[in-house]
């Protein structure tokens, strides 16, 4: 089969390597790409938002599946524009995807379907949004509605820093995402995320990981698309995930069929494991950047049969086996171009070396070729990804493949895992 692979950074070099060991793949299209995901695939350059030219290249290329990588053309409804020209899609509608795309649907529906997460207000106006902060006690957690690549999020410590952010996004600070905002509840406990597969119907888990947000070690400075990341995350035990599925997961997955919403793909829960047990943050329609990378390395199923499955309605068809992961832990260092989360330096050479040898994997995020040779072309550039027996052993070979990369402008946490490698040492 003929696969179309849209998307360009770490979490899509990942999915085409994986994509690319199917026995059903026989031709891997990617676009835009980059440079590691042209080891597994051909580039073509598509306009992601121009539907019609993506379809029509399906058409021509007999593409089988299109698996969407990034939240941006889901929210805008490409699964749709292509499923109207009965091409299989991995990814949701653009209805469903307003689970990532409109974080007050999201809160709407939570409390529709009555699941645990924090309590909020919705508001479309600067004066709404001053009386609301009125109705929680600081830290004020304050989010633009819609897709804000990361950044939409402000945790605001007093009501004057408060007001400030607010300002800011019904002043435009985050453009149209900031037309509404929400105003809720600070939660306190462990972060973590949980994957799900599904067709609208079926449901089926799909692996655990923790994300590093934060630039600096020790969870400081600016909050960034993810450092770094470890799967499984085993502060999710057994228990905690069938907690997650019949209170969050299945209800959700349920509520939208019913409200002739039907999602389809993968559910990325981030969720906050609180002391009244796990509570949603918020979703996403896609795989996280960086932990499809981590999930990747752990699975051992056909992705494209898997993939495909979820496409075509047909997920509670698949054997067991399409579902096993390494129970090895993968850990995931993210190297990214100074000046990141800010504005990155462009163009500074990089060398992998054998950095890849001893089962470690380097996916491309942010790279480019400049006269043949390697160069950052993003803030994240590489996820240097190992396994190991444990989250210490996994850290342990990630960043003795880091350490042989020759990278000068780049920069790394020297910490991803802390937790765990901490919990494994008792
Ligand atoms: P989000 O983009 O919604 O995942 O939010 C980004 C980060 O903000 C999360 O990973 C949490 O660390 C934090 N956050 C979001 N909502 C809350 C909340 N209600 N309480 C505490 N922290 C939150
Ligand atoms: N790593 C967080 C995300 O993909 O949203």
């Amino acid at each position: 089969m003929n696969i179309l692979l849209l998307g360009s950074g770490g979490r899509e070099h990942a999915l085409a390597w994986k994509l690319a060991q199917s026995p059903s793949c026989s031709k891997l299209y990617a676009s835009p790409g980059n440079p590691g995901i042209a080891e597994e695939a051909e580039l073509v350059s598509l306009d992601a938002g121009d539907h019609a030219a993506v379809a029509a290249f399906c058409k021509d290329r007999a593409i089988g599946l299109v698996v969407i990588g990034p939240e941006a053309p889901l929210v805008d409804g490409l699964a749709d524009s292509l499923r109207g020209e009965d091409i299989p899609v991995f990814g949701p509608s653009k209805a469903a995807a307003q689970l990532e795309g409109s974080k007050g649907f999201t809160k709407d529906l939570c409390e529709r379907a009555g699941i645990p997460t924090a309590g909020y207000i919705r508001t479309t106006s600067l004066e709404g949004a001053a009386t609301a902060l009125g109705r929680f006690d600081a830290p004020y957690v304050l989010k633009a509605d819609g897709l804000a690549a990361g950044k939409g999020v402000v945790i605001a410590e007093t009501r004057e820093e408060a007001e400030a952010a607010l300002a800011d996004m019904f002043g435009g600070g985050f453009g149209d995402a900031g037309a509404e905002v929400v105003i809720e509840e600070f939660m306190t406990g462990e972060e973590a995320s949980f994957f799900a597969l599904t067709d609208g119907a079926a449901i089926i888990p799909f692996g655990t990981a923790q994300d590093h947000k934060r630039v600096g070690d020790g969870d400081t400075g600016p909050n960034t698309g993810g450092m770094g990341a470890y799967s499984p995350a085993p502060v999710l035990t057994d228990d905690l995930q069938a907690r997650v599925m019949a209170e969050i997961i299945e209800p959700t997955v349920r509520t939208m069929a019913a409200e002739g919403m039907p999602y389809s793909g993968v559910l990325y829960a981030g969720l906050m494991l609180t002391e009244q047990g796990p509570k949603l943050i918020e979703y996403n329609c896609r795989f996280g950047d960086p932990e499809c990378q981590v999930l990747m390395m752990r699975y051992q199923g056909d992705l494209v049969q898997t993939m495909l499955a979820c496409a075509e309605g047909e997920l509670a068809k698949l054997g067991a086996e399409a579902l096993t992961f390494d129970p090895q832990a993968a850990l995931t260092v993210v190297m990214a171009a100074r000046g990141y989360p800010g504005t990155p330096e462009k163009g500074g050479a990089i060398d992998l070396a054998d950095s890849e040898g001893r089962g470690a994997k380097v996916f491309h995020a942010g790279t480019a070729l400049s006269e043949g040779r390697l160069v950052a072309a993003g803030g994240r550039v590489l996820n240097v990804t190992a396994m190991g027996d444990s989250v210490t052993a996994a850290q342990a070979a990630a960043y003795s493949a880091a350490q042989k990369i020759h990278f000068a402008s780049g920069f790394y946490r020297s910490d991803i895992g802390y937790r765990e490698v901490a919990r494994e040492r008792g």
